[in-house]
């Protein structure tokens, strides 16, 4: 599964940002940058998980959320079709999986996942992964697509999520099934509810949420206790 998500990313890397603004209509880039206001104070070491093209590594420096933002992705394509963004930037890339993270346990001030935890296969063994990186008392911030409950984002990824997508996907990036697995992978995720009690189970606190456009989208905020256990509990 892993794999094939990891090839999916692969064929589609030099168009991802392009079919990002057309798909949602440039809301992409306001989502990153609200959710990132949720963060508190100017952190200093950050990580950016599946950061894919550095979007929003690039608008944590901007908005002073970060000083130095350690992008890792397990698609180097993704990270080649970015690296114009780290020009200048302070923004190392690494080519890592989400599930074994190879950096040093509470070596960030603030971790960051931008639409990548779906695709993780196993989003608790990541929140885990994500914890141990984190400084006590470190952020952690995530925007996500998750599955719709309500009626207008159900009708949303029904519509123009079950059509549009893939219809824009072969169009502008010659692989429509691409985007057929993007609105697949929402519709099989975890719903908002579940993934406020997936945190609050490993470890996490402080939870607040921010939705986008309805519901479409949602960002969240939480924090590794100052004082908390060395490793998240083990909870799924
Ligand atoms: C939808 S893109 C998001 C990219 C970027 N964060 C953004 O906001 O545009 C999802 C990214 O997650 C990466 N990804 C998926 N599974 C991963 C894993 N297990 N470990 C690391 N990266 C992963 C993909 O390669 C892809 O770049």
């Amino acid at each position: 599964m892993s794999e094939a998500v990891k090839e999916l990313f692969a064929h589609i890397a030099p168009r991802y940002d392009l079919l990002n603004r057309v798909l949602s209509a440039r809301h992409d880039v306001r989502w990153r940058r609200h959710a990132l206001e949720l963060v508190q104070g100017s952190p200093h070491t950050v990580l950016d998980l599946a950061c894919g093209t550095f979007d929003l590594a690039v608008s944590a420096l901007a908005l002073g959320k970060a000083q130095v933002v350690h992008g890792s992705d397990f698609c180097q394509p993704m990270l080649i079709a970015g690296s114009g963004k780290r020009a200048g930037r302070p923004i190392s890339a690494c080519v890592g999986d989400a599930l074994h993270l190879p950096y040093a346990d509470g070596a960030f001030d603030l971790a960051m996942v931008a639409y990548g935890w779906r695709n993780f296969g196993d989003p608790a063994a990541a929140l885990r992964e994500l914890y141990r990186v984190l400084k006590p008392g470190g952020q952690l911030l995530i925007l996500e697509f998750f599955r719709p409950v309500r009626l207008w984002p159900r009708f949303f990824y029904a519509t123009f999520g079950r059509i549009v997508f893939p219809l824009a996907g072969g169009a502008l990036a010659g692989n429509a099934d691409a985007y057929r697995y993007l609105n697949a992978s929402i519709s099989s995720f975890l719903t908002r509810a579940d993934a406020d009690r997936l945190l609050l189970a490993n470890g996490l606190i402080g939870v607040r949420w921010l939705s986008f456009c309805g519901g479409i989208s949602h960002a969240v905020i939480a924090h590794r206790p100052a004082d908390g256990p060395h490793q998240a509990p083990a909870a799924s």
